[in-house]
C-alpha cells in the first residue's frame, strides 16, 4: 500500500510544489490548507507522516503539531516540520514543539524526501494499539446524553470489545443508576490525584464491570475536592485506559469546563447530544461552536438528535443539519417508557428491548461511531 503523507501550508505554492515531489515517488498525497483543516484531515485521511508549515494565519504549526502529540490517537504520526523560519531558534522550538525533523525552506526536494523515508522507516514498528475515544456531550441537561452514551458503550461491549464508560464530571452523574451499579471507588480519587500518581492499577481498580462486559469509572458519589488541574488528570486518565480498552466512552456534562477541553481534545469523535426543539438547538450550536474553536470540527464532531417526544412537530434532519451546519450522526427515537423500563432494571435499554426503534438506532450510531474499528481482541 502507498504511503500517505499530509502536507499543510497556507500557500498554495508551496503545497503543490512538495505533493508534486511526493506523488512523483508514489506517495499518495492529502492537503490541507490551515492548522484547524490540518487536525480534521487527521482522522479522515490517517496519514502515516505529516509535512508541517509553521507561519499559517489561524494556527501556527508548532500548536497544530503540540495537539497531534496530544492526541493519543496521533501522539506517534512522524512530523515533519518545513517552515521558512531556518534559524537555529526556530528549529529548536519546532523540535520542542513535538516534531521528529525539521528543514528550512526552500528545502532541496531529494532531501526533503529522503528525510521522510528515514521517519517512515522508524515508525514501521508497530504502536501500541490504542482505543477509540467516543465523547458525548450533552448540548443542555436533560436530552439523553448519559442514555446514549450507556446504551452505545453497552452494544459495543456485547459485540465483543472491551469498553470503559467514564462519567467525567466532577460532580454525581446518572450512569450509576442506569446500570444499576454503586461502586464506592470511583473518579473522586483519581480527580484529588497528582497526574504523576494515576497509574494503569490506580485506574483499574476503580472500574466496575456492568453484566454487559462494559466497565464503569463512575463519577463521585460525593463532589470531589478537584484540584485546577484536573485537565491533566484527563491528560493521564484517558491515553492509560485508550491503551488498555477498545473503546473509551466519556459521558460530558453541558460545561465547557477544562475537564471538558481536555475530554474532546483525546476523543476521536465528539458527539454534541441535542433533541429537536429549539432551545435545545441552540445550545448544540452554541457547544459546536465552542468545539470549532478547540479545534474540534469537521469529521472529529457531530450531532445526535435524541427525540424524547417533547416537542410536537419537531424539525426533520435535514433542517437541523442545516440549522446547525454539522452532520447528525444518529438519530433517536421517542422510547420512555422503555427508558423507564430499563432503568428499573439496570439494563441499557438497546440490550432490554433489542427489538424496539430506538434500540435499532443505538445500535445503528453505534456501528458509525465505531468507525474504522479494529476487530474485537
Ligand atoms: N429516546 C428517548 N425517549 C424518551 N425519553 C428518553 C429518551 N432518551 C432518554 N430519555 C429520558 O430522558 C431523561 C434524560 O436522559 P439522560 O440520559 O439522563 O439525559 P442527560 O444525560 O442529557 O441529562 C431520562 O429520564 C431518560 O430516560
Ligand atoms: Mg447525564
Amino acid at each position: 500500500m502507498p504511503r500517505k503523507i499530509l502536507i499543510v501550508d497556507d500557500d498554495p505554492h508551496a503545497l503543490r510544489l512538495v505533493s508534486y515531489a511526493f506523488e512523483a515517488e508514489g506517495y499518495q498525497v492529502a492537503v490541507a490548507s490551515s492548522g484547524a483543516e490540518a487536525l480534521a484531515r487527521l482522522a479522515s485521511e490517517r496519514p502515516d507522516l505529516v509535512v508541517l508549515d509553521v507561519m499559517m494565519p489561524d494556527m501556527s504549526g508548532l500548536e497544530v503539531c503540540q495537539r497531534i502529540r496530544a492526541n493519543p490517537a496521533t501522539a506517534r504520526l512522524p512530523i515533519l516540520m518545513l517552515s521558512a523560519r531556518g534559524l537555529v531558534a526556530d528549529r529548536v522550538s519546532g523540535l520542542r514543539s513535538g516534531a521528529d525533523d525539521y528543514l528550512a525552506k526552500p528545502a532541496d526536494t531529494s532531501e526533503l524526501l529522503a528525510r521522510a523515508e528515514a521517519l517512515l522507516a522508524r515508525a514501521a514498528y508497530p504502536p501500541a494499539r490504542t482505543g477509540r475515544v467516543l465523547a458525548f456531550l450533552g448540548a443542555k441537561g436533560g436530552v439523553g446524553t448519559t442514555t446514549v452514551a450507556v446504551n452505545v458503550g453497552a452494544l459495543l461491549a456485547t459485540g465483543g470489545y472491551s469498553v470503559a464508560l467514564v462519567e467525567l464530571r466532577p460532580g454525581y452523574g446518572t450512569a450509576r443508576a442506569l446500570l444499576r451499579l454503586d461502586p464506592e471507588t470511583d473518579l473522586g480519587g483519581l480527580l484529588a490525584k497528582a497526574p504523576g500518581e494515576i497509574t494503569p492499577q490506580e485506574v483499574e481498580s476503580r472500574l466496575v464491570r456492568h453484566a454487559s462486559g462494559l466497565r464503569l469509572l463512575a463519577a463521585p458519589r460525593v463532589a470531589a475536592s478537584w484540584s485546577p488541574a484536573s485537565h491533566e488528570v484527563v491528560d493521564a486518565l484517558l491515553p492509560i485506559l485508550a491503551g488498555g480498552y477498545d473503546y473509551v466512552v466519556l459521558d460530558l456534562d453541558h460545561s465547557w469546563s477544562a475537564l471538558n477541553r481536555a475530554a474532546v481534545d483525546h476523543a476521536h469523535f465528539t458527539a454534541v447530544v441535542s433533541e429537536p426543539e429549539q432551545v435545545s438547538l441552540q445550545c448544540a450550536r452554541a457547544t459546536l461552536t465552542t468545539l470549532r474553536a478547540w479545534g474540534i470540527m469537521g469529521d472529529l464532531a457531530g450531532v445526535v438528535i435524541v427525540n424524547r417526544g417533547t416537542t410536537s412537530i419537531p424539525p426533520t434532519l435535514p433542517q437541523i443539519r442545516q440549522a446547525l451546519s454539522a452532520e447528525a450522526v444518529g438519530a433517536v427515537p421517542p422510547a420512555g417508557d422503555a427508558c423507564a423500563q430499563a432503568v428499573r432494571d439496570g439494563v441499557p435499554l438497546s440490550l432490554l428491548q433489542p427489538q424496539h426503534v430506538a434500540s435499532a438506532a443505538m445500535r445503528e450510531l453505534a456501528r458509525v461511531l465505531s468507525g474504522t474499528a479494529h476487530p474485537p481482541r
